[in-house]
């Protein structure tokens, strides 16, 4: 073809790919177009490549797969469609390691706390789902609060290591879990909120699950540190770290707002609010981190999520596109555990479920961009685009779900 100047005009190739079809108001639609996306999402599966690892450009977003894995587990349980059950299982169990905590000896060296937490919450979903139990045997899975099955042994074993960090670090800032464990990162010295509010919502959801105060007051007092500190504001607004290096000792703030830092906190604070059996402090936290997430996070006239601090710049990152699939995950898991904010967060949920659909429609496949505004495919196209279209759409069903277990003894 080369020096042949070709006139043919696009016009014949612009068939305008059709939007993936959703109606927000019917479940089998619903379903329909969450299989959709699931299937774009799993061309990122390599059965070949590290343990249950999807491809990403990079070697360490291994978080990511975790993101992944917890997405398809609650998937699983919204759609009760079970094509991907052998796979999660076999995932998780081949990344949990040999403590049972989410330390897999392949991630030493670069694993961060905030990594960990992405498998952990998979624990957790598994564990409040009734999920099968992953085989575990040995003593990291036989304690007296443990017992119940694997993915509580496996959660709670992880959390007894951010305590045991978090007191690491106690010299400084009075308390607070870094974001790395290993010292030759720079991330050694930023407390942050990825970190902090994902311990404060592992603890929250221990505490409902169990029963058990010891998580409950490991909640308490990491949501007052991290008041005190300045990363939570009083109008629940969520900031991204502050530092210890250089003895500055958490006394400034980066003040950096991401969708899924307030998303941590506010899924905590909902547990925190089952937990308490509806306490009013609480649930006045919850409708704060709401109201505030609504303002920051979705457009005024669309009221369409969106990833406020690089989405309109198309400057997203390969960690950054996914933020909003931990924003639809955690708020349709909020509006199961507090009714008062359930008919706000459906509404905020289908008009994003909706530009989402839209944007669904790359690649002549249903390939899903970055931009739910934009009422069709904007070229951006990657892992975290894909699984945050899965979270938002799946999460239309989040309410209809079975209801989140407890300890049942
Ligand atoms: C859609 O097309 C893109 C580009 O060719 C490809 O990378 C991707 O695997 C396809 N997705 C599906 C679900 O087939
Ligand atoms: C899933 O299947 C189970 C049993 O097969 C059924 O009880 C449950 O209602 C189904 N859930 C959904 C969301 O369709
Ligand atoms: C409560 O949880 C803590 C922390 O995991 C544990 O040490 C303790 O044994 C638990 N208490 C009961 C009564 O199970
Ligand atoms: C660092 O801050 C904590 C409380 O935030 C305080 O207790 C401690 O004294 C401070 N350390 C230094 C060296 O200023």
């Amino acid at each position: 073809m080369r020096g042949h100047r070709n006139i043919i005009t696009c016009v014949a190739l612009a068939t305008t790919a059709a939007a993936l079809r959703l109606d927000v108001n019917d479940e089998a639609s619903v379903k329909e177009a969450a299989s959709t996306i699931a299937q774009g999402l799993y061309v990122y599966h390599n059965p070949d490549s590290t343990a249950g690892q999807f491809n990403q450009p990079e070697p360490w977003f291994w978080w990511l797969s975790g993101s992944g894995w917890t997405g398809l587990l609650e998937y699983t349980v919204y759609t009760n469609d079970t094509t991907y059950q052998a796979d999660i299982l076999s995932a998780l169990s081949q990344n949990v390691g040999p403590n049972y905590d989410f330390i897999p000896p392949e991630q030493a060296g670069h694993e961060a706390n905030d990594d960990q937490m992405y498998w952990v919450y998979a624990a957790l979903s598994a564990l409040e789902h009734g999920f099968e139990p992953l085989p575990c045997e040995g003593a990291r899975c036989e304690c007296a609060d443990h017992c119940v099955n694997s993915w509580l042994a496996i959660s709670v074993n992880a959390w007894e290591g951010f305590v045991e960090r978090w007191n690491e670090a106690i010299d400084t800032c009075g308390g607070g879990l870094k974001w790395q464990w290993n010292t030759g990162h720079p991330g050694f010295y930023y407390k942050n909120s990825v970190t902090n509010g994902g311990f404060f919502q592992i603890s929250a959801r221990l505490a409902r699950y169990t029963g058990n105060q010891t998580y409950a007051r490991w909640a308490d007092k990491i949501w007052d540190w991290s008041t005190r500190v300045g990363l939570l504001s009083d109008d629940f607004h969520v900031f991204d770290g502050t530092s210890d290096n250089n003895g500055e000792n958490c006394s400034g703030v980066n003040h950096d707002e991401w969708s899924y830092n307030i998303a941590t906190y506010l899924h905590g604070a909902a547990n925190m609010y089952a937990y308490t059996k509806g306490g009013p402090l609480w649930e006045s936290r919850v409708k704060g981190f709401v109201e505030t997430a609504t303002s920051t996070f979705f457009t005024s006239d669309q009221s369409i999520m969106y990833e406020q601090k690089c989405e309109e710049a198309r400057a997203c990152s390969t960690d950054q596109t996914s933020f909003k699939a931990s924003l639809s995950r955690w708020l349709g898991k909020t509006a199961v555990l507090v009714p008062s904010v359930r008919e706000h967060v459906l509404g905020l949920l289908e008009t994003s479920a909706r530009g989402a659909a839209a944007s669904c429609s790359g690649h002549g496949n249903s390939t899903c961009g970055m931009r739910w505004t934009t009422g069709g495919f904007d070229g951006q196209a990657d892992f975290g685009t894909q699984l945050s279209a899965l979270e938002v759409v799946q999460n239309l069903l989040a309410t209809e779900g079975p209801e989140l277990a407890i300890r049942p003894y």
